[in-house]
């Protein structure tokens, strides 16, 4: 896929997940095979203000691109100053959320709450393109309840106002994380724009990235939380769709390999304290679905230090199930 002049390769990319998908997690990712990430989304008024925990989730590291910077807010004028000023951390696309469904961020009136209001979109895509050279992109969900799905509408106001791209999570504001994304959306608004359309919403496995490519039409995929503790689901994609290969799921070994490599990762980006808490749950999600793990993930819960983690894996390795 191409957004403006930005080479996006591969198949599938790591969703933006403000508290999970930070430097560490997003670099495992590229490395195994995600084509494209995108920065945990940041306030736009706190970047006016110069907060300083703001510009952290800004910056952007060689080995992360092509990624994109995430900003949320309801004020074209302030979006398009944050904008300018995420510039000093040089995104290769900088992305709109219009779709968060948390209350800290629609109370304000951004993320999905933007979609209430067609023509502040408009508004706010404008204003931002205006402001930076780089490709502007926006994320949308189907609509902010059942009885107001817009989603085609708030797609073509962007396109028209400039958006070089945009993301579709097929549900509503009101739906948050379930039931069943409704692709059949994305495959309509697909029809309908001329920009690049990332189709994203329970995408799960190679078979399951396949089918959303094949449903509807989208030029590329994006993936949440079927990455947690699962970022293999990148190369398996790669395979599924490259060569027609499906790949095995890793093995214990390779596992808790990579969760070590992960973890000490967050550890040297944020320290070993902080970062420790932070892997706790990240350390959960590998042992998801493992037979015999139950226990393992209480024990994550309690990571402290890196030697936690140690003791962690050896016990992994003497008690789950192969
Ligand atoms: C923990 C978490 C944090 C998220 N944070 C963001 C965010 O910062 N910006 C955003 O646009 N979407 C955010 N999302 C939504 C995801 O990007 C994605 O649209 C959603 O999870 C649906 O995709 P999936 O079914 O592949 O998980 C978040 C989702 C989760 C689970």
């Amino acid at each position: 896929m191409k957004i403006r002049d930005v080479n996006i390769n591969g198949f599938a990319a790591l969703a933006p997940m403000a508290g999970v998908a930070d430097r560490a997690f997003r670099l495992l990712c590229r490395e195994l095979g995600a084509g494209y990430v995108i920065g945990e989304m940041a306030s736009s008024k706190g970047l006016t203000m110069s907060d300083k925990k703001t510009a952290l989730l800004l910056s952007v590291s060689e080995k992360e691109r092509p990624m994109a910077v995430q900003l949320f807010g309801n004020q074209p004028e302030v979006m398009a100053e944050s904008a300018v000023k995420a510039l000093a951390y040089k995104p290769d696309i900088i992305d709109i959320n219009m779709g968060c469904p948390a209350p800290k961020v629609t109370s304000n009136g951004g993320g999905s709450a933007l979609m209430k209001e067609p023509m502040l979109c408009g508004q706010i895509v404008r204003a931002v393109k205006a402001a930076v050279d780089v490709p502007v992109t926006v994320k949308i969900r189907k609509g902010w309840d059942e009885n107001s799905i817009n989603a085609m509408e708030i797609a073509l106001i962007c396109e028209a106002n400039g958006a070089d791209a945009i993301t579709i999570h097929g549900r509503t504001r009101q739906q948050m994380y379930a039931p069943s994304a409704d692709w059949e959306i994305i495959r309509r608004i697909k029809e309908a724009v001329s920009i690049p359309v990332i189709g994203n919403g329970d995408v799960t496995s190679a078979l399951t990235a396949k089918a959303m490519y094949e449903q509807t039409g989208c030029d590329y995929i994006m993936i949440g939380r079927a990455a947690l503790g699962n970022p293999w689901i990148f190369p398996q994609i790669n395979a599924l769709l490259e060569r027609g290969e499906l790949l095995p799921e890793p093995d214990l070994n390779e596992r808790l390999n990579t969760m070590r490599r992960h973890i000490a990762s967050i550890c040297k980006e944020k320290g070993e304290r902080n970062g420790m808490r932070e892997a706790r749950k990240h350390a959960a999600w590998y042992f998801k679905g493992m037979r015999g793990a139950a226990a393992l993930r209480e024990q994550a819960g309690k990571l402290t230090q890196l030697s936690d983690l140690d003791i962690l894996i050896h016990t992994a390795q003497s008690i789950i199930v192969k």
